[in-house]
């Protein structure tokens, strides 16, 4: 299946690195533009201009507008066409003049865009970290792009039985006799599940885990995601010291990931541990990497019957239901058929303002016809 779907908060870069100049970032397969406008705030247009096709994420910002580098059409954060200089100052600027524009929201250091069509109160939440304002917890993030399908990556991080092998500070590489992965408890949420687990883990290596000054024993590790593209983790590696990890993925494409990592630690606060966190964080995610890149097919097949699913990968059942239930929805794209249409046309993500107004210039992608959710099926979101 090849899950790309609508209607989901993604992360679409650090807000550090969105300055005066726009940015062009490619989501879900189409291409937007990032910028500020005249206040600061982030904005999110689509990038094709309704003229004839210029990239606005190549323009330049006037006035807290977009302006198109082909002829100066310039576009406000709303996406409203504002200024047509062909037609000089008086001119009427047609009704058609407009591009798509999301919501965004800046919050853990991260600008957000909400890539969908629904009404604020329907959309399903940019996941809160519940320990960033406090005290006692000290957070660092980490950012990569990588060759991978995001849903793979997704998998992985839901997936306990891949720690023996891929990470040697977490396994053993299977050399002990007695390993099994222990039986988990999954608990299903309104918007994603997660599990609970008590690992047998190495002790801490010198100079990476040094400071927690951890023994061999066992790990209290629990991993959850919420939506198709946000994963959490609570890593109690001792009573006292606690790593919560939360990640925020977005596809660039089916086989291309953009993913943002952060750690939330309760013990060696001091700003001088954040770059040895980071080192450890950036490892761990290289190694999961060089495995990712290389599965296949890249995208996870459809149906399990080209797969021998163990007990350890019910997670990974669990999140492909959840998977199932957006696409009843009918919020999965149908990137077989956009592909299609973007050798000849140039599509984008529908946005709220297709709901109020029609007269659009730019399709929308095609989207999986939803179908009828299941009678009976749980809170999962129409899982099944
Ligand atoms: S293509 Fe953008 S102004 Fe002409
Ligand atoms: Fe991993």
């Amino acid at each position: 299946m090849t899950a790309v779907f609508i209607n989901f908060w993604y992360p679409v870069i650090e807000g550090s690195e969105l300055g005066d100049e726009p940015l062009q970032v490619t989501m879900l397969g189409c291409d937007f533009v990032l910028f500020r406008d005249e206040h600061g705030k982030a904005r999110c247009l689509a990038n094709t201009c309704m003229h004839r096709g210029g990239s606005l994420g190549h323009g330049v910002v006037r006035d807290g507008c977009i302006q198109c580098p082909y002829h100066g059409w310039q576009y406000n954060g709303d996406g409203r066409c504002v200024r047509i200089p062909s037609i000089g100052r008086d001119g009427k600027i047609p009704a058609r003049a407009k591009v798509d524009s999301y919501p965004v929201e800046e919050r853990y250091g991260l600008v957000f865009a909400f890539l969908g069509d629904l009404p604020e109160k329907e959309r399903p939440p940019i996941q809160t970290i519940v320990e960033w304002d406090q005290d006692d917890w000290r957070p660092t993030m980490v950012g990569w792009e990588f060759d991978a399908n995001m849903e793979r990556a997704v998998e992985n991080s839901m997936d306990p039985a891949h720690n023996e092998f891929v990470h040697p500070t977490h396994g053993f590489q299977g050399e002990r006799e007695d390993y099994r992965v222990p039986d988990m408890e999954i608990v299903e949420e309104e918007l994603g599940a997660y599990f609970r687990i008590v690992m047998y883990s190495p002790a801490g290596e010198k100079g990476t885990l040094k400071e927690s000054k951890r023994e061999a024993g066992s790990v209290e590790a629990y991993s959850g995601h919420r939506g198709p593209n946000q994963l959490w983790n609570r890593l109690h590696l001792t009573d006292e010291y606690w790593l919560h990890q939360y990640q925020f993925s977005v596809p660039v494409d089916t086989g291309r990931t953009r993913f943002w990592h952060i750690n939330m630690r309760n013990s060696w606060l001091d700003p001088k541990v954040d770059e040895r966190m980071d080192e450890r964080n950036r490892a761990t995610a290289e190694q999961d990497q060089i495995v990712l890149k290389r599965l296949r097919p890249v995208v996870p097949p459809l149906g399990t019957s080209q797969e021998l699913l163990m007990p350890s990968d019910e997670p990974v059942r669990q999140y492909r239901r959840y998977l199932a239930g957006w696409e009843a929805k009918g919020w999965r794209i149908d990137v077989e058929r956009m592909r299609e249409m973007q050798k000849t046309t140039t599509v984008t993500i529908p946005s709220p303002g297709r709901r109020d107004a029609g007269n659009w210039v730019l399709n929308t992608v095609p989207l999986v016809a939803p179908h009828e959710i299941a009678a009976g099926s749980s809170s999962a979101s129409g899982a099944q």
